[in-house]
């Protein structure tokens, strides 16, 4: 099988690139083949943001633009895309890109080893604003994947503000979007017998599948990207799924919504908190944008991690998965509750031939009371030491049903069958909760990690329990994020 070309469109051109070896990443082609070494390595893993480059790709008649860490993405999986890398944004006339010039000028650079990353962020918070203000939380949300050892936050926040003042710099979006239409006719027809392969159409998908169960099935690359960078795995064939057209969609029907498997966690949570506005705080502390806008909620599923985010908090919404597969001539699909996808560590009830297309989760009715808590060391871009998903109806006082998804306890992510029926049926109270903290806590055996624990993990967890129920009596809790210290109260004290 041979590799076919990569191309993308850059600084106005499109860039073609011959047998680029489908397991190396963007920013080594960046980097050593292209030379372009403004782009940095800071981690290799997703966590700095040093590497991190813009994409576009058409969505409609617009451009539809993300920040991603070019470290853990495929080089082939931008194929067919526009791409800005630092080196892109300076003016003809040689003036600097507002969001470089509002670094310059809010002092938000001191070593210089971050400040690419953070440049893209901004331009990529640049091109989605389209010159609306840009509001502390805002630039908070573009940045939550940059780390900077020296600076220091503020005045990086600061240049974010600000960039919105400076004379505006633009895209040439018609060239751009001409340009993606070009490479979708110049790449037709390559895709036969390559060892990258990126299907456009399920049908397309499934058949690839049945033929080529030993190719490496990637989405966003968030964690296999991993898999190549820090466990130096090499993969013969790729089988991409994210431009597979029905698995960008997210659909919506009367009682669920549908997600496809392709669609970014971005998107995905943008739909789920349409539906339960409260999920906004959990959407954003799934990792930092840049891991976001490329990894998909059908891989985190897919991948299983005992503490991935999305699982406690689907399983608790009561979420199904629809598997597929090619039969024959035929398409076989088989549709399951998510917490059975699972068989044990990192291993699931699919097989060689299926993949997971669809997501679906019921929509929020009049009646219930869902919440999801992450506990991690850091409150963005980490991961969870327990995670925990509640989806109780309760009517008249009685719980009438209740779901609950926990993370970071098992091998798998796990329901807490016996903690809800604990309260199936009982009076919503202070004693109930009690009884039900002491089914949970002996439920599950966590182990103790480099994360938590095992005690924590199982306190933790109840006492999340005891939050959910003080919530639901609309007692305040205390937030140490609002707290604001005052010097002169402790002078004065
Ligand atoms: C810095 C960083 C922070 C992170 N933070 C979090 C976090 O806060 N919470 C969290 O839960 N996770 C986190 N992750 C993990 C990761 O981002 C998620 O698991 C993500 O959803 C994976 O999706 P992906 O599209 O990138 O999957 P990929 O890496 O492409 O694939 C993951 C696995 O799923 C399989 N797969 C993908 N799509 C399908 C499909 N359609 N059918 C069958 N199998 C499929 C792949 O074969 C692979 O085994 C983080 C990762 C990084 C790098
Ligand atoms: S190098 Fe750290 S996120 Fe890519
Ligand atoms: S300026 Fe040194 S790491 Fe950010």
């Amino acid at each position: 099988m041979n590799t076919k070309p990569l191309r993308f469109f850059r600084r106005g051109a499109i860039v073609t690139l011959a047998a680029v070896d489908t397991s190396r990443t963007l920013l080594e082609v960046l980097r050593e083949d292209l030379h372009c070494t403004g782009t940095k390595e800071g981690c290799g893993e997703g966590d700095c943001g040093a590497c991190t480059v813009v994409v576009a790709e058409a969505s409609g008649d617009l451009l539809k633009y993300s920040a991603i860490n070019s470290c853990i993405r495929l080089a082939h999986s931008v194929d067919g895309m526009a791409l800005w890398t630092v080196e892109d944004l300076t003016q003809a006339d040689g003036s600097l890109h507002p969001a470089q010039q509002a670094m310059v000028d809010c002092h938000g650079s001191q070593c210089g080893f971050c400040t690419p990353g953070f440049v893209m962020s901004l331009f990529g918070l640049y091109q989605t604003a389209q010159g609306a203000a840009i509001s502390r939380e805002q630039a908070q949300a573009a940045l939550s994947g940059n780390l900077c050892r020296c600076t220091g936050y503020r005045p990086i926040l600061d240049a974010a503000q600000a960039m919105q003042a400076l004379p505006p710099a633009q895209v040439n979006e018609a060239e751009v979007l001409s340009n993606l239409e070009r490479m979708v006719h110049i790449s037709r027809g390559l895709e036969a017998n390559s060892s990258y392969m990126t299907p456009r159409t399920l049908a397309e998908l499934l058949r690839q599948r049945a033929h080529h169960p030993d190719a490496q099935l990637v989405a966003g690359c968030t964690d296999v990207g991993l898999w190549v960078t820090k466990q130096h795995q090499q993969f013969a064939k790729v089988l991409d799924v994210t431009q597979v057209a029905e698995l960008r969609r997210v659909e919506y029907y009367p009682h669920h919504i549908a997600i496809g498997a392709a669609v970014t966690l971005t998107d995905a949570f943008a739909a789920l908190v349409a539906d339960r506005p409260h999920l906004a705080e959990f959407a954003h502390r799934f990792a930092g944008l840049p891991v976001r806008n490329s990894g998909t909620l059908g891989g985190n599923v897919a991948n299983g991690s005992p503490i991935g985010d999305s699982m406690p908090l689907l399983i608790a919404l009561g979420a199904s998965v629809v598997l597929m597969r090619q039969s024959g001539k035929r398409t076989a699909h088989r549709e399951l509750a998510l917490e059975d996808l699972y068989t044990g560590y990192r291993t699931n009830v699919m097989t060689k031939g299926e993949v997971l297309a669809w997501i679906k989760v019921p929509k929020a009715i009049a009646g219930e009371t869902s919440r999801v808590y992450k506990i991690s060391k850091r409150f963005e871009d980490d991961i969870s030491a327990v995670c925990l998903g509640l989806n109780l109806h309760i009517i008249n006082g009685r719980v009438r049903k209740a779901s609950i998804g926990v993370g970071g306890v098992a091998a798998t992510p796990v329901r807490a069958r016996k903690t809800e029926a604990a309260l199936r049926g009982k009076p919503w109270s202070q004693t109930t909760i009690d009884q039900a903290m002491a089914v949970l806590r002996k439920e599950f055996a966590p182990i103790s990690d480099m994360r938590a624990s095992s005690t924590y993990r199982s306190t933790v967890l109840c006492n999340l329990l005891q939050r959910f129920w003080l919530e639901s009596q609309g007692i305040a809790l205390t937030d140490l994020r609002q707290l604001s210290p005052s010097l002169d109260a402790e002078l004065a004290a």
